[in-house]
């Protein structure tokens, strides 16, 4: 499978949170050549600015919904990593464009894949092709269960067992090796308002840092896991360094944090004695209060995979970027 050393890989959309600590680790892992394409629907040229400083990296504004602008920057790719998705809130938001994106989207890679002998392509699912969790502990094998979530919720979680789909299809009918990373939710330096548990972290440093106690809605006991941006972007280069073609692995750490949990640990690393404010916004509640953990044996058994940053050091390291950025739109 294609060796990142020396290879060449795109990134497609290049310009997000994950996309651009992607980019980052394929120039760290000494890959020959970083093309970064984003059409800059959702993603920031912000985000890639360092990255564009290495002259191995280039960004090319493209449209995944156009297949002609993926036919350059594919030549000669040894890999692609196809991140560019609409989450659940710009589906809300856009519902045709994002089940646009996210389905014809993912079929224009695969077919910038096949035309131009891309031998890998690494897709971003999520771990949303599970739906609503049920009781039973979760792996691969869950099955979807959608009946009770929301439409924009629905379309988002549908548009990820499509894009798993046309991938297995493009592999058994052209042999184009695949992974199907299924994310829970990420976050982390470069964070967006996109992703609404990962947003929660933002509103409540924003108000930490604006002198106001940090929102807790309900009693905080609502549950998620947070898998941490450097952690994702390294299960990514695994997956495409592996052997492994042709499944859908949970990149999950296996461990569920309440809201309160969160709050608590922004609370601590903005070192503040503002102490978190309880609220009762039913909109506003979120995940469940109980829910399994995901396995994450299959990611460790065929990638090699375990999460190494804790979620005390990700919020650590999220609010010392926040920090920095909270500078240095200041300075301007
Ligand atoms: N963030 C999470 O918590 C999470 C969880 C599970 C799965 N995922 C999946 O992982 C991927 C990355 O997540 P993220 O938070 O970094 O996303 P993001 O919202 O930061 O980035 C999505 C990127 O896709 C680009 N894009 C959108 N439409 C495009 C088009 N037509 N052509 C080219 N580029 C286009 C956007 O400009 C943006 O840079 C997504 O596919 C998402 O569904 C994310």
């Amino acid at each position: 499978m294609p060796a990142v050393s020396g290879g060449k890989f795109v990134v497609v959309g290049g310009a997000s949170l994950l996309g651009s600590h992607i980019g980052e680790l394929l120039l760290e892992a000494d890959a020959r050549e970083v093309v970064l394409l984003d059409n800059l629907a959702l993603g920031s040229p912000d985000n890639i600015q360092s990255l564009l400083a290495d002259e191995r990296c280039t960004f090319v504004r493209g449209d995944i919904l156009r297949l002609n602008e993926l036919f350059d920057p594919f030549t000669s790719a040894d890999g692609a990593f196809n991140v560019a998705g609409f989450l659940t809130a710009p589906i809300a938001a856009n519902p045709w464009m994002g089940v646009d994106v996210n389905v014809r989207g993912a079929q224009n890679v695969l077919e910038a894949c096949r035309l131009q002998g891309v031998k890998k392509m690494i897709f971003s699912s999520s771990t949303g092709v599970y739906g609503g969790l049920g009781d039973e502990p979760n792996d691969e094998s869950s099955p979807l269960r959608w009946g009770d979530l929301p439409p924009a919720l629905v379309l988002y979680c549908t548009s990820k067992v499509m894009g798993e789909g046309l991938a297995r299809l493009y592999q058994q009918r052209y042999g184009l090796d695949f992974v199907a990373l299924r994310y829970s939710a990420i976050y982390g330096e470069r964070q967006h308002k996109r992703a609404i548990d990962a947003t929660r972290m933002v509103e409540a440093y924003e108000r930490i840092r604006s002198g106001q106690p940090p929102v807790i809605q309900g009693d905080g006991n609502q549950l998620q896991d947070y898998v941490y941006v450097g952690d994702v972007a390294r299960a990514n280069l695994l997956a495409m360094e592996s052997d492994v073609s042709g499944e859908g692995i949970n990149i999950a750490t296996g461990v569920n944090t309440s809201q309160r949990e969160i709050v608590d640990l922004m609370i601590k690393s903005c070192r503040t004695d503002l102490k978190a404010e309880y609220r009762d916004d039913a909109t506003k509640k979120g995940s469940p209060a109980t829910r399994p953990v995901f396995s994450r044996e299959a990611a460790a058994r065929l990638l090699g995979w375990e999460p190494g940053v804790s979620i005390e050091e990700g919020i650590y390291r999220l609010v010392e970027w926040l920090d920095k950025e909270r500078t240095s739109s200041r300075a301007v």
